[in-house]
């Protein structure tokens, strides 16, 4: 795996679409999760959190307060805030 980053919460803001690529935010480390958002079984509302924090969209949807998905989102981490 790549070494791992410090960003900003500005630099990660800026990735908010496929084009840019897609980043996200989980307490407090950075996802790109460009490559997994054509897999996400809740189709394209994962594109409201892109370029911010997953905490109030997985508060919405308790679906994903699941083990099995902290591991699958683990693996696309890049970095810290
Ligand atoms: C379902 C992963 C972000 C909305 C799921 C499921 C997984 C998943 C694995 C299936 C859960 C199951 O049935 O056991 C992820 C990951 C995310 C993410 C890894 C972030 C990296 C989001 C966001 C939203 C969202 C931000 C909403 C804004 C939904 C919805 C479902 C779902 C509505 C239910 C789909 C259905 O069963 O019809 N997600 N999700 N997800 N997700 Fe996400």
């Amino acid at each position: 795996a790549a070494a791992l980053s410090i960003f900003s919460q500005e630099e990660v803001t800026k990735h908010r679409s496929l084009e840019d690529g897609v980043w996200v935010t989980y307490r407090g480390s950075v996802y790109d999760i460009t490559e997994f958002v054509a897999m996400h079984p809740g189709g394209d509302k994962i594109l409201l959190a892109a370029g911010g924090a997953l905490e109030p969209f997985w508060a919405l949807y308790a679906v994903h307060n699941q083990e099995h998905i902290l591991k699958i989102l683990s693996e696309y981490k890049i970095g810290d805030l």
